[in-house]
């Protein structure tokens, strides 16, 4: 029998080793429940078959360019953006459409207040540009422009006011860019979509899951992902030639085009491309980049570029990186030593693209990145009751946002190496372009465009 005076101390013992207990349970219960989750969201088809909602994003963002491509004007086109997002994304992007514009009952006394008032300045009809639809136009161009620098085609795609730093950088640049890199490039579609000049070497970064997915998809759809020798197309529509460029070759491409077409014609195929080993191949959506390349890595982790490296990046030229719609998904030191390890490894005259959320007081309508309306606070809702009455899932990428950048944003860039060229939030972006916008208050949403320091 214990003495009276040692009980204490044993039942101080067994409370410890049943709370010690206790958290060893928790723990196993935590891991089975997390690998039973990651399992239903394998086989249900939660986030289209990928691992997280943040790599669901880049399938959400891609519908809504899919989307786009459907209008009858349509400011931007992207013909890959349906068969890479996959159903459940186009899914969730109509029924958002579906919410945020009810279909009007006809009435029979129609009452002004039901026809809004045009925007001020603006044409009745034209349609006010969507916010991520802006985002696109805006990189595009930026695309264009330091690619075809020196050119017709790259300065008629840098005529905006917000792009003219970038273009008296470009013509006081000494070599050309050929390298474009994509950090968290998810679905993006540009070197199939976009005129390219010979040699530009394209390089993608994201996630294992969306890199796997894209490549089998890209395949299925009949995009060619090997190098070879694209025929660029002489033209790329947009809407009503509001912001869109009309290309045109420099004479030497023109020739080489020209005689690609010739021999294609001859071999009986008629949107031939030819591979490395000089045989055509029948492409629906050929290649307009010399090279694609893509890299698996966790961008949180330093030493992210390594990968780039080894997959025959140029150190020693130009690159042009572009980071749409990533940075809010790091955290704010992993945002720095981003920024950072890519000035580190970029030639002179390398120029960085990105978009940021400004951290603001009061909530902003036209900053967020809930895909349809809140629903609760978990980041995916469903089962009959979404907001569509339809069954849809309701994704609120904003649960998932990591960084808003709480100081001057050329001052974060300035400080990790990238002096700012242009800074601006979308709906700037867009008066620069001339086009309207549903919104008209301010935004959290910025673009800046900045030349290594
Ligand atoms: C909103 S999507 C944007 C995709 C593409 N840039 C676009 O605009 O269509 C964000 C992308 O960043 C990627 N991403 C987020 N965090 C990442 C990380 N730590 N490492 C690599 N990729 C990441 C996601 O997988 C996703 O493809």
């Amino acid at each position: 029998m214990p003495k009276a005076r040692t009980l204490p101390a044993l039942l101080a013992l067994i409370i410890v080793a049943e709370e010690g207990l206790r958290l060893v349970l928790r723990h196993i219960l935590k891991r089975r429940r997390k690998k039973i989750d990651h399992k239903v969201i394998q086989e249900s088809g939660i986030y289209g078959g990928l691992e997280s909602l943040v790599s669901f994003s880049a399938c959400l963002i891609a519908a809504n360019r899919a989307v786009e491509t459907e209008e009858p004007e349509p400011y931007i086109l992207d013909p890959l953006a349906a068969g890479l997002c996959g159903q459940e994304a186009l899914d969730a992007r109509r029924a958002r459409d579906r919410v945020a514009a009810p279909a009007v009952r006809p009435v029979a006394n129609t009452s002004t207040l039901l026809q809004p008032e045009p925007m001020a300045g603006l044409h009745p009809c034209q349609r006010p540009i969507p916010r991520l639809i802006m985002r696109t136009k805006f990189f595009d161009d930026v695309v264009t422009a330091v690619t075809w620098r020196g050119s017709g085609v790259g300065e008629k795609a840098g005529d905006h006011s917000c792009h003219k730093e970038l273009l008296a950088t470009l013509r006081r640049a000494e070599r050309p860019c050929r390298q474009v890199v994509l950090l968290g490039s998810g679905l993006d579609a540009r070197p199939w979509r976009l005129p390219l000049p010979l040699g530009v070497r394209w390089f993608e970064v994201d996630r294992t899951d969306v890199l796997a997915a894209k490549q089998a998809r890209l395949q299925v759809l009949g995009a060619q992902i090997d190098a070879g020798v694209a025929i660029p197309p002489t033209a790329v529509s947009g809407h009503n030639g509001a912001g869109s460029a009309q290309f045109i070759l420099p004479q030497k491409q023109q020739q080489q085009q020209q005689q690609q077409q010739a021999q294609a014609t001859q071999a009986g195929v008629d949107d031939a491309v030819r591979t490395a080993s000089g045989a055509p191949v029948k492409w629906r959506y050929p290649l307009h980049a010399a090279e694609w390349s893509c890299c698996a890595v966790d961008l949180q982790r330093s030493g992210w570029s390594r990968g780039l490296l080894d997959q025959g990046l140029d150190s020693s030229s130009p690159v042009l990186w572009v980071l749409e719609g990533l940075l809010y998904y790091l955290d704010e030191p992993d945002v720095r030593a981003l920024l950072q390890e890519a000035a580190s490894i970029s030639a002179p005259e390398s120029i960085i693209a990105a978009s940021v959320i400004r951290a603001v007081r009061s909530a902003d309508s036209s900053g967020g990145a809930t895909l349809l309306p809140p629903q609760g606070g978990s980041s995916r809702s469903s089962g009959g009751k979404g907001p569509s009455g339809e069954g849809q899932a309701t994704y609120r990428l904003n649960n998932e946002f990591k960084w808003k950048c709480r100081e001057d944003i050329p001052k974060f860039f300035r400080d990790c190496g990238w002096g700012a060229m242009a800074c601006l939030s979308w709906l700037d972006a867009a008066k620069s372009y001339g086009l309207p916008t549903a919104v008209t208050t301010t935004s959290s949403v910025f673009l800046i465009t900045a030349a290594l320091a």
